[in-house]
């Protein structure tokens, strides 16, 4: 595996790499790599000739200064890590590589996509995020760009700001990879401490409430009842949000009609927990 660090080394080894023909699939993280990432990889290697993943902790993307401070980094694990998952190129750059004109004047906006559920508690958290996956994806030019659906939301907005900025790559969603008690990975479960870890799985359990209630056939204030009550009978968890959105994020009308997506956000300690479920017809 290649380590880059400085961008302009990036884009004149991917212009190599396609000139000879190679297909790019791209995966953008930022760090702290586990399984749900290596799912993202082995997604991307079975459809293309070069894999970059990109380490990146996005300062952008944090409204708050404790949250960015403490989020895990550990590049010498990561770098490890990508390679053994069969990385091609990992770009890991600084964030005045990233930003060399400091804080970033013109933004990618996510517009009213980015101004609720998460958006809500986490103001400016999805322009920081469409910035820099706009800027990740203009450096590496990848054929397809690959985001877990744990993160349901910012996939969400990723694909329209693709679509809205006529951007010519193909952006592949990846089912959300869970530990066996059904937590859903992710770089924040490293923060738990063992007693809070147990208590994050009733986030996947509120979940799997709503999905039995829509199946049952109980209104959308029900359903979100069923969720918030699932994780109000956690002591050590306190809930954030339960809503039920159409897969683009609308409010359902009228009966509840599938597809829909239920999604729960609450606060376990001091770590913040997000998860989603689909629910099919
Ligand atoms: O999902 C993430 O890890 C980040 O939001 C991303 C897409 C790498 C942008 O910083």
């Amino acid at each position: 595996m290649r380590a880059i660090v400085a961008s302009g080394e990036l884009v004149a080894a991917l212009r190599a790499e396609r000139c000879a023909g190679a297909s790019i699939g791209f995966v953008p993280t930022m760090g702290a790599l586990h399984a749900g990432h290596t799912a993202l990889v082995e997604a991307a290697r079975q459809r293309h000739d070069l894999v970059v993943v990109s380490i990146f902790v996005n300062p952008l993307q944090f409204d708050r200064a404790d949250d960015l401070e403490r989020y895990p980094r550990d590049l010498g694990r990561d770098l490890d890590a990508a390679a053994g998952a069969g990385v091609d190129v990992c770009f890991a750059p600084s964030t005045d590589e990233m930003y060399p004109c400091g804080e970033p004047v013109v933004r990618v906006c996510a517009g009213a996509l980015g101004a609720v559920l998460e958006g809500a508690s986490r103001p400016g958290h999805f322009d920081g995020v469409a910035t820099v996956v706009s800027k990740l994806l203009a450096l590496v030019s990848p054929d397809a760009a690959y985001f877990g659906e744990k993160d349901y939301q910012q996939l969400v907005v990723v694909r329209r700001m693709v679509a809205d900025l006529s951007l010519p790559v193909e952006v592949v969603g990846c089912p959300t990879v869970r530990e066996r008690d059904g937590l859903a990975m992710s770089s924040r479960n490293s923060r738990l401490a063992p007693e809070e870890r147990r208590a994050a799985t009733v986030v996947h359990r509120a979940l799997q409430a709503g999905r039995d209630a829509v199946i049952a056939g109980s209104p959308l204030d029900e359903v979100i009842a069923t969720m918030a009550r699932t994780v109000g009978e956690e002591p050590r968890a306190s809930l954030d949000y339960a809503r039920v959105v159409t897969p683009q994020l609308g409010v359902p009308q009228g009966p509840l009609s599938r597809p829909l997506r239920l999604l729960v956000a609450a606060w376990v300690g001091q770590v913040r927990l997000i998860d989603n479920l689909e629910v099919v017809p």
